[in-house]
């Protein structure tokens, strides 16, 4: 299903702009699960829409549910560090948004059922994007796109086949590295770093 709805073609930055814009539209005013009941602000998208790069989340926490933007929260910011590192411009080379729009109370996980709800968006903004790299950052977004039990710590950091003609690998996510300070050889921190250097060195040659 992802690879056909992926072949809906945009024939010119405007008609993309104008797709994408009328998305957020619908989008803001979803109510198609009961994360709509509790959300301030359904969190679409930031960064720029014709980056090679797409990346992933989970879901809005509470400073992207008050901004209206993903990735903006303590999370975000130890994510903003790491891209920096790796030489990846937040603002030019990603277009940055989650499995599901709106927070989750609690920050708990989203459920199968509001994932499945809010896929149309999601798969309406790989299809209008088009990126070359998708970064699945954490398990909830490696779980939509991969149906086999993995964890994230054995399948990050490799090129999957998920989609036609776009290289995707999963990335851990930044909440989980705010719980691991190490740097050491090996520790997750350590890890992203490698990850996001390959990202950076595919990036270069696309
Ligand atoms: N975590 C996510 O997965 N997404 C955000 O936007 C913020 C924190
Ligand atoms: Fe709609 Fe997605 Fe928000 Fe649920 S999480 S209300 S499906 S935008």
């Amino acid at each position: 299903m992802n690879n056909l709805l992926l072949n809906i073609s945009c024939q010119d930055d405007k008609l993309k702009e104008n797709t994408l814009k009328e998305l957020s539209k619908v989008c803001s005013q979803c109510k198609a699960c009961d994360l709509s009941k509790t959300r301030t602000s359904v969190v679409f998208a930031d960064g720029n829409p014709n980056a090679k790069i797409m990346l992933i989340g989970e879901a809005p926490g509470a400073d992207e549910d008050a901004s209206g933007k993903p990735f903006v929260g303590r999370a975000g910011q130890l994510l903003n560090t790491f891209l920096i590192e790796a030489g990846i411009d937040r603002n030019k080379d990603i277009y940055i948004c989650n499995t599901v729009k709106c927070r989750p109370p609690q920050n708990r996980v989203p459920s199968n059922e509001e994932k499945q709800a809010c896929r149309a968006y999601l798969i309406g903004q790989i299809s209008i994007i088009k990126p070359k790299i998708i970064l699945l950052c954490g398990a909830t977004a490696a779980n939509s796109f991969i149906e086999e039990d993995f964890k994230i710590s054995q399948i990050r950091g490799k090129w999957l086949n998920i989609f036609e003609n776009i290289d995707t690998m999963a990335i851990f996510h930044p909440s989980y590295l705010l719980r691991n300070h190490s740097l050491e050889q090996g520790s997750p921190r350590w890890l992203m770093k490698r990850d996001l250097e390959n990202v950076k060195a595919r990036l270069s040659v696309l």
